[in-house]
């Protein structure tokens, strides 16, 4: 990538009022597949400093919630809709309050990335851990029918995780946005419509299901 590139999308954030270029990756993406909708609760994991955060309040709108969450503090001011936190998004006591103040989640978006080394092989490993475990997290927090949209850093682990993502939803899509550099290994793995096993009996299931327009 040139300079200039980046400074393209850098300077367009500055003008366009986000606290990050890395608003241009999920705004191409719904603009082309339309994850979100009006009213809907959306889980954003590794949310600072906070752009994805300005974009999806504006699509879920005031009937609509977004929960972000990082390791880092979010400082910015976002409308009521917007819940922040600062956590480690798999600490198990942080997945329990999720669970019980704000879940099931209509859509669930990860661009977490972990502090980079430098070194390709090892830095791609601990972005797919992030990943897998992310993918556990939506089976207990993402509602049937649900959305899914993750950062992941190919390396030796991508195609087996790609296998288990196309396993649980019906739809599956790699996607390398314009606005991210093209040679960071960097991709996102939409995965619209979540096949959420069943519980043994439960009769509240229908009214959770984001159902079929998605
Ligand atoms: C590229 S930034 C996210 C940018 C954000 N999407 C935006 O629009 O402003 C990645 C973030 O992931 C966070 N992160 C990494 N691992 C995390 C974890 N286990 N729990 C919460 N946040 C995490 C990092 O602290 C970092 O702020």
């Amino acid at each position: 990538m040139s300079y200039n590139y980046q400074d393209h999308y850098f300077h367009r954030a500055r003008k366009d009022r986000y606290l990050s270029r890395a608003v241009y990756k999920l705004d191409e993406i719904q603009k082309k597949y339309k994850i979100f909708r009006p009213g809907d609760r959306v889980l954003d994991m590794g949310a600072a400093p906070g752009s994805w955060l300005q974009l999806v309040s504006g699509v879920v709108g005031s009937r609509g919630r977004v929960v972000g969450v990082d390791l880092k503090e979010i400082a910015h001011s976002f409308p009521p809709q917007v819940k922040v936190y600062q956590s480690d998004v798999f600490e198990p006591r942080f997945r329990d309050f999720l669970l019980r103040e704000h879940a099931p989640f209509d859509v669930i978006v990860s661009d977490m990335a972990p502090a980079t080394s430098g070194i390709k092989a090892a830095d791609s490993a601990r972005s797919e851990l992030l990943f897998e475990q992310s993918l556990e997290l939506i089976r207990e927090q993402l509602k049937p029918r649900g959305h899914f949209l993750a950062k992941i850093f190919q390396g030796s682990q991508f195609h087996s995780l790609l296998q288990e993502v196309k396993r649980q939803f019906d739809w599956v899509k790699v996607v390398k946005p314009d606005a991210s550099k093209k040679k960071s290994k960097e991709i996102y793995i939409l995965a619209m419509r979540f096949r959420k096993p069943s519980p043994p009996s439960s009769p509240g299931d229908e009214k959770e299901d984001r159902g079929a327009q998605a």
